[in-house]
């Protein structure tokens, strides 16, 4: 039922047909997305976290961050300066921070509704299912909730203790709620394989998203898998290309984690079937706080300069930076 086979998608994943693998997501994203690339703004308004993920510098017990809490009038100010640089979506990204409280993010994106004409996306973490829906009410369109792997046990052993059932029911639920709804792993974490990556390339598949974000693994040296080898960009690039073809309909965007390892490996995403960028525009004064792996925010930019900066990436490839919303073709509703 899937454009490629199990045995084409393993072949593609050695890297012994690059080229076709790569010219063939290429074509199926300008087929369904023309020359646009989406910019999306993400807002990461704290880096305080109640995990203890594994492989993230924002996990609980790093004491080595200065923690922060943006208020709502500062990360507005953040929205409306996104929006003036030509963001059409505004994602709001935290660790798993439970000091907002429900009706606070709802007030939050209320405002960005009415203030702009943008879509929100909610990257909120484990937050509760009757939380995501006010939130829906209060007119946020899309949540990221990504899987990280799809493997049970890695799962539970990378997210220390927690379940994977309970993450893959949040993401059901929350497509039950009339979200668009994204999600996606880290290539290369510890124990991964090919077998494994083809289990999370058919996973994902199988969940039908509206979006998939797929970054290769960095090491944070303040975090348990410090001394793990950094992932592999060729395989980052080789599994977005293949989610491409597989999924022609989903926004895919060409992650941070690649630029942090390799600027130009970001760029080049864009042309093997990523169609999203999704540049921090947190305020000088936080980005360089918000350290999931190392290189994540540049800090020494003025934050009009990284929207910017994703502008004349996209430009430098012939292609075009778009401030529509953005919204999966598959919905019949891209505007
Ligand atoms: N390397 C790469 N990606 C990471 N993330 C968290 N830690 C790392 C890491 N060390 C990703 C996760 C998370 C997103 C915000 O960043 O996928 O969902
Ligand atoms: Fe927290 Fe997310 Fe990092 Fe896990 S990956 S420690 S939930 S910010």
């Amino acid at each position: 039922m899937y454009t490629l086979k199990e045995h084409d998608i393993l072949t593609y994943l050695t890297g012994a047909n690059d080229k076709e693998l790569f010219g063939r997501a290429n074509a199926t994203q300008s087929q369904e997305f023309g020359n646009g690339i989406y910019l999306r703004a993400i807002i990461e308004f704290s880096n305080v976290c109640n995990k203890k993920c594994h492989y993230c510098g924002l996990r609980a017990p790093n004491k080595g961050i200065t923690r922060y809490r943006m208020g709502n009038e500062t990360i507005l100010n953040a929205a409306s300066l996104a929006v003036s640089q030509g963001a059409g979506t505004i994602v709001l990204q935290s660790g798993d921070d439970f000091s907002y409280s429900t009706q606070s993010i709802g007030t939050l994106i209320k405002e960005i509704k009415t203030q702009h004409d943008v879509a929100v996306t909610l990257s909120l973490g484990d937050r509760g299912v009757d939380e995501y829906a006010f939130w829906r009410e209060c007119g946020a369109d899309r949540c990221l909730l990504k899987l990280e792997t799809t493997n049970p046990r890695l799962y539970k052993r990378l997210r220390d203790g927690e379940e994977f059932s309970s993450r893959l029911h949040r993401v059901e639920s929350l497509r039950h709620l009339g979200y668009e709804v994204g999600s996606g792993v880290i290539t290369d974490l510890p124990d991964s394989n090919l077998i494994s990556t083809l289990q999370d390339i058919l996973f994902l598949t199988a969940l039908d998203l509206d979006m998939i974000a797929v970054g290769p693994f960095i090491p944070h040296p303040q975090t348990p898998l410090a001394q793990v080898a950094p992932g592999s960009i060729e395989l980052s690039h080789r599994v977005t290309a293949i989610l491409r073809i597989l999924n022609p309909h989903a926004n895919i965007p060409a992650t941070s984690a690649l630029s942090a390892l390799e600027p130009e490996s970001q760029r080049l995403a864009l042309t093997r079937g990523c169609n999203v960028i999704m540049p921090s525009m947190t305020p000088e004064d936080h980005r360089a706080d918000y350290t999931i792996y190392p290189g994540k925010n540049a800090s020494n930019i003025d934050i009009t300069d990284s929207l910017t900066h994703a502008k004349s990436m996209i430009r430098s490839l012939g292609l075009v930076p778009s401030s529509s919303k953005g919204f999966s073709p598959r919905r019949n509703n891209v505007q």
